[in-house]
């Protein structure tokens, strides 16, 4: 029956045969294109093209476009995507996250599953049901624009959080009013563009994609995420969007993804203008059918160039059928063609949004997400000084503290330019609220995070107040004054917004403007220094670090920022967060992630060794743990089984604490070059003062094996080191060594063999 898609007591597969059968082909491409900007705009689209998504649209503006849909003939709903990357941060007043890299550092899925459950309901209140999030990328060069963004640089970490963050958008059942679909991205690879510049090509193997970078989408589709995301950038010199390997041998075949792929922003477009694989659109959309690309967002002429290619019988029917298909259950798995209600913007958003469960969620988030980098004693401040000089730039800005894909932020143009400053918790304000009373806090900006002068790409010029940029009243000078009248200085150094996301990679990772030259002169005053990073990523602070007693990473921290960082440095909470992302003493020791691969050579450089200053795990407490008693419960295994590793952690001070309990693995011998460590496990534990426990993280067999270069999967036989310790410095874990008697292959796909 032609009408029977509109039935919802149908089998979905049912109701989509029934809507193909319906569509003209104009109607089932138009489906295939993504669209973005004014009403007006949505409107001449909607008639001419008849569009099946849309982004960057919420509120009214996407109530209207939605009405223009259903007038259609057929009347298929819009499915609206939106930028909900650490909280719904591109709707004015919601409540916002630590960014994603913050995040991590809590090293919890049940937290993640939670922010993403927030976010969702704060999405769908305001109209959109579908968010871009999670990003899946592995961190590699920290001068990359967009490392903030990412989970870090381990992969089975980043796929354990990205699975939860994508559980908390999607919930149990993706028709539930408060329920999103997810998308991951950007597939793949994205992480390791040559010398951390966006956008270029990702110079990797397939061995290296199946080991590293593949296993995090294979991670959190397997958990049902239902949308994915080309990379903006090439592999193997061929753009993601048409990479067929990629998305029909990898995804499709071997994976059995039956959700749709969105390319990025006019990677069609892209393919012809910036990467020159591709004579003109027309050639690159209908490379990106035939590869495996079902949805484009917004790129100019792939409408008529998918229909012209498929008359010329460049695309043939089925390949149509099936992209429309696979776009099409998405749109009734969401519910949109049932519930109208899934459609459109809810009445209940005044409630929903920045309500005091979200905040608090949202406190709790950033307390576990920073990272105690150095102490040496005077955290926590037991007893409060007199007088507090709060200094920096990132003291008391809006934007720093909110980060990327926020209001204000690059990519976030088309929205309000403001957040409400009343919904925006600054270090500054926390700090005023939790010491107010008993201490006089003064304050001074002291400099900018950049000299207006460093900025030569003006590529997304944030929005923050003209004048942003000029210099403090006052200077260096006036920060040193109020450090000279008191008895400790907080100061609150970072990057700026200018310095993140698209088209911000860095050259120079050391603090910008004149915030070293700031650490310096505050160090000659003499008074205790404490820094707050206020930071998107990791960045080289070898001057300034010998200045401080202690450093607090609170990364971009969001909303509730200033009252989480409070709360720390007074001691109410104690600092757990640990790092996911090393952070490097010198930008020449890029790339310098903590599962390297042995060489003889690479333990050091000529001017210094080549460890990190803060390796991958690390992260200080107010308390201290004792590691002891590594066991395993047997000597060997076989390729089905796994370890069960058991380890003792006594919390040896005198403060209760959490500890992220870390193990990793070594295969000893393999016929191809392993790393000397990969995360296979960990334990997040709360302990009281002086409490033992006992702590056990199971490890699969399985997990051991590798992608070989026949791209194969194997497990070889032999011998396995398991560490386990607080951080992945050698120097801190205990180790055992277990054997494996069963070698396996598992061969991959047919399309998958090198
Ligand atoms: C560009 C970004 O690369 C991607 O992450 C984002 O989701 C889309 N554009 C939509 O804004």
């Amino acid at each position: 029956m032609p009408d029977d898609y509109k039935n919802s007591s149908q089998p979905i597969e049912r109701r989509i045969s029934a809507l193909l059968a319906a569509m003209t082909p104009e109607e089932k491409v138009g489906q295939m294109v993504m669209g973005a900007g004014s009403p007006e705009c949505a409107r001449q689209l909607i008639h001419k093209n008849f569009i099946g998504g849309y982004l960057h649209a919420m509120g009214e503006h996407l109530a209207e476009i939605q009405r223009c849909a259903e007038a259609t003939r057929l009347g298929i709903p819009i499915l609206f995507g939106i930028d909900a990357i650490h909280g719904h941060g591109l709707w004015k007043g919601a409540t916002i996250f630590p960014t994603q890299l913050a995040l991590s550092c809590a090293w919890s899925p049940e937290m993640l599953e939670r922010v993403g459950r927030i976010t969702a309901k704060e999405v769908r209140v305001t109209g959109p049901q579908w968010v871009f999030s999670p990003q899946l990328d592995i961190g590699r060069d920290i001068r990359w624009g967009r490392l903030g963004e990412t989970f870090g640089e381990d992969v089975f970490l980043a796929g354990e959080l990205g699975a939860a963050l994508c559980r908390g958008y999607q919930g149990n059942d993706l028709r539930h009013l408060y329920s999103v679909a997810a998308c991951a991205k950007h597939f793949a690879g994205y992480g390791d563009t040559v010398g951390g510049r966006d956008s270029t090509d990702s110079e990797v193997s397939r061995k290296k994609l199946l080991n590293d970078y593949l296993p995090v989408f294979e991670r959190v589709l397997a958990e049902g995420c239902r949308t994915v995301m080309t990379g903006y950038q090439t592999v193997e010199g061929i753009p993601c969007t048409t990479h067929h390997w990629l998305l029909r041998d990898v995804l499709r075949e071997q994976w059995k993804f039956d959700g749709f792929v969105v390319t990025d922003w006019d990677t069609v477009g892209r393919a012809v203008r910036e990467q020159f694989v591709f004579q003109n659109v027309g050639e690159a959309s209908a490379a990106a059918i035939r590869a495996g690309s079902e949805m484009s967002m917004v790129t100019e002429g792939f409408f008529e160039g998918v229909l012209a290619a498929w008359r010329k019988g460049e695309i043939d029917t089925d390949t149509v059928d099936a992209a429309v298909a696979n776009l099409l259950r998405v749109k009734f798995e969401v519910g949109l063609f049932d519930d109208p209600k899934k459609r459109y913007p809810l009445p209940e958003r005044e409630e929903i949004v920045y309500c005091s469960a979200h905040r608090k969620a949202a406190f709790e988030a950033v307390v576990a997400s920073c990272v105690l980098l150095e102490n040496n004693g005077i955290l926590p401040l037991r007893t409060l000084p007199k007088k507090i000089a709060v200094v920096g730039p990132n003291a008391d800005d809006l934007f720093a503290q909110l980060g990327g894909w926020s209001i204000g932020a690059p990519q976030g143009e088309f929205a309000d330019p403001v957040q409400p400053r009343e919904r925006v918790v600054t270090i500054l304000d926390g700090l005023r609220s939790a010491f107010g009373s008993q201490s006089e806090i003064l304050y001074a900006k002291g400099c900018n995070a950049m000299h207006g002068t460093d900025k030569v790409a003006d590529f997304f010029l944030p929005h923050q107040p003209v004048g942003y940029l000029d210099e403090p009243e006052g200077g260096i000078g006036e920060a040193v004054r109020i450090a000279g009248e008191s008895d400790l200085v907080v100061a609150v150094l970072g990057d700026t917004q200018s310095q993140v996301g698209e088209g911000n990679d860095r050259s120079d990772m050391r603090l910008g403007g004149d915030q070293e030259a700031l650490v310096a002169a505050l160090q000659k005053t003499g008074k205790p220094l404490i820094l707050v990073l206020v930071v998107s990523k990791p960045h080289i602070i070898e001057n300034i670090r010998g200045a401080a007693s202690a450093i607090l990473c609170a990364w971009n921290p969001g909303s509730e920022g200033g009252h989480a960082v409070a709360a720390l440095l007074k001691g109410e909470i104690n600092p757990s967060g640990k790092l996911t992302q090393s952070w490097p003493r010198s930008l020449g020791q890029q790339p310098v992630h903590y599962d390297q691969k042995p060489g003889w050579h690479a333990t050091r450089f000529v001017s210094e060794c080549a460890e990190p200053r803060y390796p991958f795990g690390h992260g200080l407490s107010y308390t201290s743990f004792a590691y002891s008693d590594l066991q395993t419960d047997k000597e060997t295994y076989g390729a089905d089984e796994s370890i069960r590793v058991r380890v003792s952690v006594k919390n040896t001070g005198e403060t209760a604490g959490d500890e992220i309990v870390q193990c990793y693995v070594r295969d000893v011998v393999r016929s191809e070059l392993a790393p000397l460590k990969q995360l296979k496990g960990w334990a997040k534990i709360s302990l009281a003062a002086g409490e033992t426990q006992e702590v056990c993280i199971s490890v699969p067999i399985s997990s051991l094996g590798f992608y070989n270069c026949d791209g194969a999967r194997v497990l070889e036989a032999g011998e396995f080191t398991i560490m386990v310790g607080p951080s992945s410095e050698n120097g801190q874990l205990l180790s055992k060594t277990i054997a494996v008697t069963t070698a396996a292959t598992h061969k991959t796909t047919e399309g998958n063999t090198l």
